[in-house]
């Protein structure tokens, strides 16, 4: 049972700003008592209400605290003038905000993304408060934030509900439906001519061409569009909006007042925009003013449609997913829908801190941001099989989100994969980093493959239920490995001289595509052709399987043996840029880390001719998750292996704001020394991650940060499109997982749990021993799928001795390619 005290704490935590919620928590049997599993002493039963939405929305995090489903097209949230935007918010109340914009995504990089159809109250326009005095433009409106005596802005969210108080008196509340908005502007007694202000032009990055605008004087409808640029691609598209208006507690009637507006000048009984004007001014769009409520609040709900196919679906998708204007209800189905997701994974809280118990559920809460079901919006093309988009960039997400899916959310998972398939089939290849239903550039290789190939390891016996087809899944797979795309930047590989040659050289020059990145890219596509080689084994197609096993041993041919880091001889061998006619060029081994003398980035960028995307060639080095056996031996053994991951974090090699040295902290384990990745994986999060908001060090990346830190903190790491989840220690005493889609639950027990080591350094948190069901376990370093696909309880004795093993026998490390695994 729970003290008395770790109430209190979570006490505290429920009552903080990001939650307005009742109890989280509740001293219960688990209502899934009909399943055999021991159930947790404590049973979350509102975890949205520990799900802190501010983590990492300044300094760079790009997070998205704003209002969404699991997976939602409708992403509302504010809008601020900050450099950081991406995602709309800045935490820093020093920004004036914009808007309140439809649809954004979460933690990108880029350019503003999906800003759009921002609205904006108005509690007075000028010193007349007449309408043509409102400052309607960007710049003319923008606003601070409310600030509290601790200097936070007064900010407040929650899974599913966003609010904030603006200097103007006017308090703003946002929610919403898979496509709709709704928002709640409060205004203050003060307000005698309540105006909104609706913008179709404003993306955040002033891209737009093409707007339409008609307002509806009777009903106050407005409904319009716009085209504008994608986030980070060469691609535009097209975006509308319908708009619809309501008194909360009091009958609205039509506006008093309506009009276009263009700039900083509106323009009264207007109803469409003048065209003339429209090719030389950038900010248009329309303005209403209201009666007050004269005898109460007056406060508006403004329901906001989004559509990528027209402004009368806009309005359709409005009408249907909110008909009354409800907002609690609105509110509190979406607070439902992310409980019942987030709840399906359990931790024991006893003995831990509030604060990780809030970094465990805020980061799976970010796990299911993106991608986001568009079905019924895909502009390019009519199917019945779902559409989803915002893949922003499966280079981001392919090593821990989908994995963490798996455990807990087959069915999301393949209709997101059903998608991918669906684009595969009328574009050729699986999308990359697919953003506002546009091809955007992709960062390495086809990193769709392993996410195809995560969800047919897992889910090959349920795909056919989950109408994924076994035989369609391969064939995308197979239309990434084999055919030449016309501009592999967008999409595919540049296949045919992989097939060739087996690496991608320094010195071709093919003009399909840009010749960069090739030594990252040789690495990733020899793990792209691992997914597919582990796909065809279960396929039976044995000769397919040995095929593409092959060439997913194809990362030898780009490791130098003889290269060494400046100053240090004894770390030799690294992967390194290679001619087609066999010899190596030099790439410093410190390039593009915080040790490169020459300070380089290696983002996207054609000029690069170093051969690495967004690491050094120290982390690429470490990139072969399919066989890391091998990696050991190129590397010298198991002690140089040892030290040489030692020297990557002693000397802040390691990244920990990019996705390539993910994997890294638990790499140990491969040298049978998994005591060293529990501790390395610990320091990591208390080093770098935390609740605060700048509490990510890098851009969130649509959750691929969020999935990574989940996982550390569950004790697991995934090698996504394998039967393996590498094993370390929770951070809790227990933690299960159910997965719907297998109706399983499965309980890991930490025996002996005795809290979390300050600054992850030390404790009782080493495993000596796990079982399965009562059964000892062949490995301490590894579960199988199996057993989260049976249910299991899995039981894990736990030891303050560092110098644990993986095992004695066979099949006590991790498997790699070379030593015979997975097969
Ligand atoms: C925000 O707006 C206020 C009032 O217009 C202005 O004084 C301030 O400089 C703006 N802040 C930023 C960061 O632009
Ligand atoms: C805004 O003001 C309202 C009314 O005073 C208050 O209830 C609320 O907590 C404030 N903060 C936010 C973020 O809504
Ligand atoms: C004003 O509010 C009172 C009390 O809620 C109600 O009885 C009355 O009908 C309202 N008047 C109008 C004009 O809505
Ligand atoms: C999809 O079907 C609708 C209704 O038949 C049609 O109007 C529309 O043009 C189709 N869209 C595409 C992209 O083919
Ligand atoms: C699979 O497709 C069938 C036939 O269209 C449908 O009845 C069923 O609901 C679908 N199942 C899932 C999980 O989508
Ligand atoms: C590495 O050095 C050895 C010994 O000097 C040499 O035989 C070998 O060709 C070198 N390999 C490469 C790839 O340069
Ligand atoms: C291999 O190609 C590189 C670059 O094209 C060239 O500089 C080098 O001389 C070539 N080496 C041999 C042995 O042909
Ligand atoms: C070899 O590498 C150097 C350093 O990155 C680069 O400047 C040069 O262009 C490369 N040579 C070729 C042929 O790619
Ligand atoms: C929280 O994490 C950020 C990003 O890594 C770091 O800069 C900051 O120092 C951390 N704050 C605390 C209190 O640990
Ligand atoms: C680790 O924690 C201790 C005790 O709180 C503190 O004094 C020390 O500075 C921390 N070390 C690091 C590297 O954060």
């Amino acid at each position: 049972m729970r003290s008395p005290h770790a109430w209190q704490t979570l006490a505290v935590l429920l009552l903080s700003r990001v939650s307005a919620s009742p109890l989280a928590l509740r001293t219960s049997p688990t209502p899934r008592s009909s399943e055999t599993n021991a159930p947790s002493s404590v049973f979350i039963s509102d975890p949205a209400s520990l799900v802190n939405l501010f983590i990492g929305t300044t300094n760079g995090g790009h997070v998205f605290p704003g209002a969404t489903l699991p997976h939602g097209m409708a992403k509302v949230g504010m809008d601020t003038d900050s450099p950081g935007n991406q995602a709309g918010y800045d935490a820093d109340p020093q920004f004036n905000v914009t808007g309140f914009s439809q649809l954004h995504d979460d933690g990108t990089g880029g350019g503003v993304s999906l800003s759009l159809f921002k609205v904006f109250p108005f509690a007075s326009c000028g010193d007349t408060d007449e309408f043509e005095t409102c400052a309607t433009s960007v710049n003319g409106r923008k606003t601070l934030r409310k600030v509290l005596a601790n200097g936070s802005p007064d900010d407040a969210a929650e899974p599913g509900y966003f609010s904030t108080n603006l200097s103007t008196d006017i308090r703003v509340e946002l929610t919403a439906t898979r496509r709709t908005a709704i928002h709640r502007y409060t205004f203050p007694d003060s307000s005698v001519n309540p105006r909104l202000v609706v913008d179709i032009t404003d993306d955040g990055q002033q891209s737009m061409t093409d707007p339409v605008l008609t307002i509806d004087p009777d009903t106050g409808r407005i409904t319009g569009g716009s085209s504008f640029e994608a986030s980070f691609g060469p691609g535009r598209y097209r975006a509308y909006t319908c708009v619809d208006f309501q008194g909360q507690g009091f009958t609205l009637d039509q506006p008093t007042e309506h009009g276009t507006w263009l700039q900083d000048a509106p323009i009264k009984q207007s109803v469409s925009l003048h065209q003339q004007y429209v090719s030389f001014l950038n900010q248009l769009g329309g303005l209403l003013t209201f009666n007050p409520n004269l005898n109460g609040t007056t406060t508006i709900l403004a329901r906001v449609g989004v559509s990528f196919i027209s402004p009368e679906q806009a309005c359709a998708n409005a009408e249907e997913e909110i008909p009354d204007f409800d907002f609690d209800s609105v509110r509190s189905s979406a607070r439902s829908q992310w409980n019942e997701l987030l709840g399906r994974i359990q931790v024991d809280p006893q003995g831990v801190d509030s604060e990780t118990v809030s970094l465990f559920y805020s980061s799976l809460y970010r796990t299911h941001i993106s991608p986001a079901d568009y079905t019924g919006e895909n502009p390019k093309w009519n199917s019945s099989e779902p559409y989803y988009d915002s893949f922003y960039c499966n280079w981001d997400t392919f090593r821990t989100l989908y994995p963490l899916m798996s455990l807990h959310d087959g069915a999301n998972f393949a209709r997101i994969v059903r998608g991918m398939i669906n684009i595969q089939q009328h574009e050729g290849w699986l999308p990359e980093c697919r953003g506002a239903t546009a091809k955007q550039y992709i960062q390495g290789g086809s990193n769709g493959d392993p996410i195809l190939g995560e969800f047919f390891v897992k889910f090959s016996e349920q795909a056919a239920s989950l109408n994924v087809s076994a035989d369609d899944l391969y064939t995308a797979l197979l239309a990434d490995a084999e055919d030449q795309p016309p501009n592999w930047d967008l999409e595919g590989r540049q296949v045919n001289i992989w097939k060739s040659l087996g690496w991608i050289p320094s010195d071709v020059w093919e003009s399909s595509g840009t010749n960069t990145k090739q030594v990252s890219r040789t690495l990733e596509y020899a793990f792209g052709d691992f997914a597919i080689s582990q796909v065809a084994k279960i396929m039976g197609k044995k000769s397919d399987g040995d095929k593409y096993a092959q060439r997913a041993g194809n990362f030898i041919n780009v490791w130098n043996p003889n290269t060494t880091v400046p100053g240090r001889p004894d770390i030799v061998g690294m992967m390194q840029p290679r001619f087609e006619n066999g010899t190596f060029n030099f790439t410093d081994p410190r390039h593009c880390s915080v040790n490169d003398p020459l300070q380089s980035t290696c983002f996207l960028d054609a000029r690069n001719v170093d051969g690495f995307y967004e690491s050094s060639p120290l982390v690429y080095s470490q990139f072969v998750p399919q066989d890391i056996a091998k990696l050991v031996e190129l590397q010298g053994g198991s002690e140089k292996f040892i030290s040489r991951l030692n020297f990557l974090f002693d000397e802040h090699y390691f990244d920990e704001t990019d996705e390539p040295s993910q994997q890294i902290p638990f790499m140990y384990h491969y040298a049978n020394a998994p005591g060293l990745s529990i501790q390395t994986s610990r320091q990591v999060i208390s080093q770098f991650f935390n609740t605060s908001v700048n509490g990510l060090p890098g851009n969130d990346d649509s959750g691929a940060m969020g999935s990574y830190v989940a996982f550390y903190l569950a004790g697991l790491y995934p090698v996504p499109a394998t039967q393996q989840y590498l094993l370390g220690s929770p951070w809790f005493p227990q933690i299960s997982f159910h997965n719907p889609t297998l109706g399983t639950t499965t309980t890991i027990k930490a025996n002996g749990f005795r809290g979390n080591p300050v600054n992850g350094t030390g404790g009782n948190v080493f495993v000596k021993s796990v079982t399965i069901d009562g059964v000892l376990s062949k490995s301490n370093c590894f579960l199988e799928w199996d057993v989260f696909q049976k249910g299991s309880t899995v039981e894990l004795e736990l030891t303050d001795d560092i110098s644990v093993t993986c095992g004695e026998g066979d099949g006590a490390l991790p498997p790699s390619l070379s030593t015979g695994g997975f097969d």
